[in-house]
C-alpha cells in the first residue's frame, strides 16, 4: 500500500550547512540559530518562564563567551591557571516564531557546546541539563511549541560559578553554534549515519553506510533508503536503494566506488553520501554525510602509514580559545590558525583535552590534518575541586558515546584519546584506572572499531594502571623525551604515539643579550616549586633554550622523532599560546608561553625551525629579527635554514664566519656578535651557489607603523574576519620593535573591532577594546563584518609617548565586505 505520510513544503528559512553532517534540503531545514539572543550576567530564577521580561537584557548574537569580556583579576576564582578571568552564572533567552507549516513536524535544537552546566527551557518547560562544557547535545522541542504568530522562548542557564573547574581558560556561555532543525516525523536520527570503507585498491573501494532512522509515528508502509555518493566535483560515484528493516538499530548499505581518490594530508579529498529516506515512495528526509576514503596503520616498527605510505605525524596540541576572541567559536579564526600551522608543515591536531567544535573537524577534513580527538582531562579522580570528576558517574558513558557518534565520519579523525594524564594513572595499587580504561576503550570500539584508542600518559610505564588494562591500541607518551629510544624495551611489540611533547617556553621577540643562548634551562626548576631566577618582566628567552622540567626544547624533541621510525609522530605542546596556565610564572602572567605561535597568532622564531624541517619551502630565518641595540652589546645570532649546506653571516660587509648544521643540530649560531649599527646579512648556499639571502638593517629616522590584513575581502555575513597585523618599522620597512606605545584604532563602515591583542603573556589590557600597546613591535586588531556589504576603513594612530623627535606616524587600511 502506498502511504503518503506527510506533505513536505519547502521552508524558506535562512539555512546553512551544519558543519556536522546535515545540509539544507526540501525535507530538512537546518537553521543557524545564533542571531538575536538576550543575555544577562547573573542569576535570575524567573528567567526560565516564557513570560519573563528580558527587554532590559543585553542583545547579542552567539557564539558568545562572557569571561573574555571580564577584567583580568588576580583574585578570580578561576585562578591564574584559568586565565584570571571570571566565570559566574549567565542566562540567555531567544524569542522566535515558527511558520504554521512547521506544525506536524519534529523540531530540535542542537547545541554544539555550552560551558558549562547548562539547563535549557522551551516555553517554561525544562528540557534537561548538561554538565559537560565541551559536548554537543540535542533537545526535542516539538511538544511545547507554538506556530504562527504565537511566540516561543528558549531560555538557557549556564552555571560556570563553581571554580576552579579547569586547568586552562575555559570561557563561559553558549560559546559554540546553535542550530534549529526541522524534519518530518520519520527522519535520520541525530548523528545517525556511520560510514566506513574497506577493500581499498586503486581500482575500487567499498563504502559501507549505516543509517539510523527515528520514526515518531507509526509507519504504515515500506521505508526505503536511497543513497547516492558524490565525488568532490559533484559527480555521482555510486548509488543504491535498500528497503529499511531495522530502523533504529541501523540499516546497512554498501556501494562500490571505482578508482577512488584517497584522502591524505596533502590531498584531502572528500566524497559525500546523500541519503534520501522514502516512506511509501515519498521522500521524507535527506541527509548528507561528507566522508573520505583512506586506509592507515600504526606499526610497532615502521610508525604510521597512510594509504600504504610512511607519514610522520607532525602535530600540535591546542586548547580551544581563539586568543582575543576568547572561546567564542569562529570558523575563520580557526581556519587562520590551521593555515598558519599548515604553512609550518604541521599535519596533525590534538584536541586537548576535550571534544572540539565541529567546525574544527570540518576544517581538518578539508585542509588535511591528522586529528587525535580527545575525550577527557580527568576521570573519577579530580584535578580541580569542581571539575568533571563530579559528573563522571552520571555522564561519562553518555558523553563519550555522543562524541564518538558525532565525530566518527570525519576522515581527519585517526585516533581517539580516552583521557589526558588522568590521576588514576598514579596509584599503582588502585585498580580503578585499569577498570575505567577498559570500559572506555570498549565503548569506543563498539561504536567505531576502525580507529585506535590511546590515553596520554605522563607515567608511560607498564605498571601504570591505565596501561595495565591492556586495552590501549597505542601507548601514548606525554614527554619522557630521553627515554623514547627505549620504548620497545619498556613496551615490547607495542605501537607508539607521542600524545604530548616538548613544553618549551618562549616569549615572541624576547632576546636576552647576556645569556649563553646555547645553554638550556628548565623552568621552573621543579614542577612543584615556583621558579627561581626568572626575568623581572616575566618574559622568557625567544631562543629555543628554555623548557618546563618535564619537557624539552623543540630541537631536543625534534631530533628524537627524526631519528626513529617507530616514533609514529608527536603532538607538540602547543601550536598556539593559550589563555591560562602561564608556566613558568604566576600572576601577573595570565597566558601560556608554550606556543610555537603567540596568542595573537604571530609566529615565534622557532616556527621556522619546524618550517625548515617539515616543508620543502626554502627557509633562511635569522634572529633576533631586528638590528637595534646599544653599542657595545653583544648578541647571539641564530639561524634556521634548509635546502642548503651552510650559512655565512656578514656584519657591514665583514664575514662573521660560515656555519653548518653539525652533530645533528638543527640550527646554527654565531656567539656574542659585537653590535655595531648597519646591516646584518646572512647568505645560505648549496654547492657554493646562493640559495637565500636575508638582511636585517638598523632602522633609520622615526618609526612608522605598517598595517597588513590577512584578507582585504571578507564576507558580509556578520561572522567573517580580517586580521590586521600592526608592525613598527622605519620608513623603509626595517623592523623597529617598539614596546608599550599604544595603537588606537578607529573603524568606519560595516565592520567592528572584535578583539585586539599583542601576544604579551602579562598584559592586562582588555582584549575587547579599540586600542592595544605594541609588544615586540607588533599588535593585532581583528575586524568582523557586521553583516552589511560595503567598504570598511580601519585607521591606526600611535599615542605619542616619545616626544616630537620620535613621532610615530599613523596608517590606515581598507577592507571590503561583500
Ligand atoms: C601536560 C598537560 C597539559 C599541560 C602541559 C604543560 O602535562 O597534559 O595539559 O598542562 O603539561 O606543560
Amino acid at each position: 500500500m502506498k502511504t503518503l505520510l506527510y506533505v513536505v513544503p519547502v521552508m524558506l528559512l535562512l539555512a546553512v550547512n551544519h558543519p556536522g553532517a546535515h545540509a539544507q534540503t526540501a525535507t530538512r531545514t537546518v537553521r543557524l540559530f545564533t542571531q538575536g539572543w538576550k543575555f544577562y550576567l547573573g542569576d535570575e530564577a524567573a528567567a526560565s518562564t516564557a513570560s519573563f521580561n528580558d527587554s532590559r537584557w543585553r542583545s547579542l548574537n552567539l557564539p558568545h563567551d562572557w569571561s573574555i569580556e571580564q577584567p583580568f583579576d588576580k583574585n578570580s576564582p578561576t585562578g591564574v591557571g584559568g586565565g584570571a578571568l571570571r566565570g559566574g552564572t549567565g542566562w540567555y533567552r531567544k524569542t522566535f516564531t515558527l511558520p504554521a507549516t512547521a506544525s506536524g513536524k519534529q523540531v530540535y535544537i542542537d547545541f554544539d557546546g555550552v560551558y558549562r552546566n547548562s539547563e535549557v527551557w522551551i516555553n517554561g518547560h525544562s528540557l534537561g541539563m548538561r554538565p559537560n562544557g565541551y559536548i554537543s547535545f540535542r533537545y526535542e522541542l516539538t511538544p511545547w511549541l507554538h506556530y504562527g504568530n504565537e511566540k516561543n522562548v528558549i531560555a538557557v542557564r549556564v552555571d560556570n560559578s563553581k571554580q576552579p573547574n579547569s586547568r586552562w581558560y575555559s570561557g563561559s556561555g553558549i560559546y559554540r553554534n546553535v542550530w534549529l532543525v526541522t524534519v518530518n516525523r520519520l527522519h535520520v536520527a541525530y548523528n545517525g549515519t556511520y560510514i566506513t570503507t574497506t577493500g581499498i585498491t586503486p581500482a575500487s573501494a567499498n563504502v559501507h553506510i549505516t543509517t539510523q532512522l527515528e520514526a515518531m509515528v507509526k509507519l504504515k508502509g515500506p521505508v526505503t533508503l536511497h543513497t547516492v555518493l558524490y565525488n568532490d566535483a559533484g559527480r555521482t560515484a555510486g548509488e543504491t536503494t535498500t528497503e529499511a528493516t531495522g530502523l533504529s538499530t541501523g540499516q546497512v548499505q554498501q556501494i562500490t566506488v571505482a578508482n577512488p581518490v584517497l584522502w591524505s594530508v596533502d590531498k584531502p579529498y572528500r566524497y559525500k553520501a546523500v541519503t534520501t529516506v522514502l516512506a511509501g515512495g515519498v521522500a521524507v528526509d535527506s541527509y548528507t554525510t561528507p566522508f573520505g576514503i583512506r586506509y592507515f596503520e600504526f606499526d610497532a616498527d615502521k610508525g604510521f602509514l597512510l594509504n600504504g605510505k610512511h607519514v610522520k605525524i607532525n602535530g600540535v596540541c591546542d586548547h580551544h580559545d581563539l586568543g582575543c576572541l576568547g572561546t567564542a567559536i569562529n570558523t575563520r579564526a580557526l581556519e587562520r590558525q590551521l593555515e598558519i600551522l599548515k604553512a609550518m608543515g604541521c599535519n596533525g591536531i590534538r584536541t586537548s583535552h576535550n571534544p572540539p567544535a565541529p567546525e574544527l573537524l570540518e576544517l581538518c577534513d578539508k585542509m588535511g590534518f591528522i586529528v587525535m580527538d580527545e575525550a577527557f582531562d580527568m576521570w573519577k579522580k579530580e584535578k580541580n575541586p569542581y571539575d568533571y570528576h563530579l559528573d563522571w558517574d552520571a555522564w561519562h558513558e553518555r558523553d563519550l558515546k555522543d562524541q564518538i557518534m558525532r565525530d566518527r565520519n570525519h576522515p581527519s579523525v585517526f585516533i581517539w584519546s580516552i583521557g589526558n594524564e588522568v590521576n588514576e594513572q598514579w596509584d599503582t595499587a588502585d585498580v580503578s584506572g585499569t577498570k575505567i580504561a577498559r570500559e572506555l576503550v570498549d565503548i569506543v570500539h563498539a561504536l567505531d572499531p576502525t580507529r585506535p584508542t590511546t590515553s596520554a600518559l605522563s607515567s608511560p610505564y607498564p605498571f601504570n594502571p591505565v596501561v595495565k588494562a591492556d586495552a590501549l591500541d597505542l601507548i601514548g607518551y606525554n614527554y619522557d623525551n630521553h627515554d623514547l629510544p627505549d620504548f620497545h624495551t619498556r613496551f615490547p611489540g607495542k605501537k607508539f604515539i607521542g600524545t604530548e611533547t616538548v613544553s618549551a617556553l618562549e616569549t615572541r621577540g624576547y632576546y636576552y643579550p647576556w645569556w649563553n643562548t646555547d645553554s638550556i634551562r628548565r623552568w621552573p626548576q621543579r614542577w612543584d616549586k615556583p621558579l627561581v631566577g626568572g626575568n623581572i618582566d616575566q618574559g622568557v628567552s625567544g631562543y629555543d633554550n628554555v623548557s618546563a622540567p618535564w619537557g624539552s626544547t623543540h630541537e631536543e624533541t625534534l631530533k628524537m622523532f627524526k631519528q626513529y621510525d617507530f616514533l609514529s609522530g608527536q603532538y607538540i605542546w602547543t601550536g598556539f599560546d593559550y589563555i591560562g596556565e602561564p608556566t613558568p610564572y604566576e600572576w601577573p602572567s595570565r597566558s601560556s608561553y608554550f606556543g610555537i605561535i603567540d596568542l595573537a597568532g604571530f609566529p615565534k622564531d622557532v616556527y621556522y625551525l619546524y618550517q625548515s624541517e617539515w616543508t620543502d619551502k626554502p627557509v633562511l630565518h635569522v634572529f633576533p629579527g631586528d638590528w637595534v641595540r646599544k653599542d657595545g652589546d653583544s648578541v647571539d645570532i641564530w639561524a634556521y635554514y634548509n635546502n642548503a649546506d651552510e650559512v655565512e653571516l656578514y656584519l657591514n660587509g665583514k664575514s662573521l664566519g660560515v656555519r653548518k648544521k653539525e652533530n645533528g643540530n638543527l640550527h646554527v649560531l654565531w656567539k656574542k656578535v659585537a653590535y655595531e649599527k648597519g646591516v646584518l646579512k646572512a647568505v645560505s648556499r648549496k654547492n657554493g651557489q646562493t640559495v637565500l639571502t636575508e638582511e636585517i638593517k638598523t632602522p633609520t629616522g622615526a618609526p612608522v607603523i605598517q598595517l597588513k590584513a590577512d584578507r582585504v575581502h571578507i564576507k558580509a555575513d556578520g561572522r567573517d574576519l580580517s586580521f590586521i597585523t600592526v608592525k613598527s618599522t622605519d620608513k623603509a620597512g626595517n623592523s623597529y620593535p617598539m614596546d608599550g606605545d599604544t595603537v588606537v584604532f578607529t573603524i568606519t563602515g560595516p565592520g567592528v573591532i572584535a578583539g585586539v591583542d599583542n601576544g604579551s603573556e602579562t598584559s592586562h589590557e582588555s582584549f575587547k577594546a579599540s586600542a592595544r600597546t605594541l609588544f615586540g613591535g607588533m599588535c593585532l586588531a581583528v575586524i568582523r563584518s557586521t553583516g552589511q556589504k560595503g567598504a570598511i576603513h580601519v585607521s591606526a594612530k600611535v599615542k605619542n609617548v616619545h616626544g616630537p623627535l620620535f613621532k610615530v606616524e599613523g596608517a590606515g587600511i581598507d577592507i571590503v565586505a561583500e
